[in-house]
């Protein structure tokens, strides 16, 4: 079993970005944590080589973190918010278009394609332009359920998987469990998140998963109220669990089938680093990937889906 290591680096004013994923250090609840030591206190953490690449980091030239710390939540990396190249990634990605699958703009056309939905949850992430880079090589579309804490973490990717031409839902704002909480806190998990989402993308979310597949009648009528049809899953890769990048690949091609909605989650590097095989071998087997509200067609707000025709 591989596991993953903290993300580590630098900020561009030398202080240490740490990020843990979300299963790492708290209750999956908690969500992901990271935290950043000023540059001041980092000097008794640092070796001899700690304290190179933090010089390397300052540096003008500093190659970019794999992380987005112009998004980090404190002031000691805010600064960078301007000097933050945009990647190209994502001006190549709305070209993605396979002329067997569809012609550029048009709408896929799934009852007569072979459609599936890969979805991925609790992002965005540090790992989430690697995926968009694998998803528009392949011409591919997924779908993310976003948390609203990482929006506001990494505002600049959820706009890249915006502009990939991949579709954005509601996971909550910090992956609480929705039956138990108070309406008035329910209503808000979900409304702060569509909020979040639609100003940094511009585009307003009509998909939402409650974290863990966890419902009843008042979260689906809180659903309904925002205007979010309510997406769970048809496969379960559990790719949370055992964090194997051969593990999740033989679980989605060996269970996908026409319509199916296959839960991932793009915090875990072994799940981003399983794309590029997980893709292959499922358009290998004459799939079509889009989103889910291509797969779905119309949805209706308040109304529970787990997998298309
Ligand atoms: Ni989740």
């Amino acid at each position: 079993m591989t596991k993953d290591l903290p993300l580590v680096g630098f900020t561009e004013k030398g202080g240490l970005f740490v990020g843990f994923s979300q299963y790492d250090i708290a209750p999956g609840s908690t969500g992901p944590v990271s935290v950043i030591i000023d540059k001041a206190r980092t000097a008794e953490l640092l070796s001899a080589f700690g304290k190179r690449a933090q010089q390397a980091a300052v540096a003008p030239s500093a190659p970019r973190l794999p992380f987005d710390p112009s998004a980090s939540p404190t002031p000691t990396a805010t600064s960078t918010v301007t000097t933050d190249p945009e990647p190209n990634a994502e001006s190549t990605a709305t070209e993605s278009v396979t002329p067997s699958t569809r012609a550029a703009g048009a709408a896929v056309n799934c009852r007569r394609l072979k459609c599936v939905a890969i979805t991925y949850d609790d992002g965005p992430s540090g790992y989430t332009d690697q995926l968009l880079k694998t998803l528009a090589a392949k011409k591919a579309k997924a779908t993310f359920f976003m948390l609203g804490q990482q929006v506001a973490t990494y505002p600049s990717v959820a706009k890249r998987v915006a502009q990939g031409g991949h579709e954005i839902g509601v996971h909550t704002w910090d992956h609480k469990s929705l039956p138990n909480l108070a309406p008035a806190t329910m209503r808000s998990e979900i409304s702060r998140t569509a909020a979040i989402i639609q100003q940094k993308t511009g585009v307003k979310p009509t998909l939402s998963r409650p974290p863990y597949g966890a419902t009843n009648n008042t979260v689906r009528a809180q659903e309904r109220a925002a205007g979010l049809a309510e997406i769970l899953w048809s496969i379960d890769t559990l790719d949370w669990k055992d964090r194997n990048s051969r593990i999740v690949t033989q679980r989605v091609l060996s269970q996908t089938k026409r319509g199916s909605i296959v839960l991932m989650h793009d915090i875990h590097k072994t799940t981003v680093d399983a794309a590029p095989a997980i893709i292959d071998g499922l358009q290998k087997r004459g799939f079509t990937l889009v989103t889910v509200s291509e797969l779905l067609g119309q949805t209706k707000p308040g109304v529970t889906y787990r997998q298309g025709r």
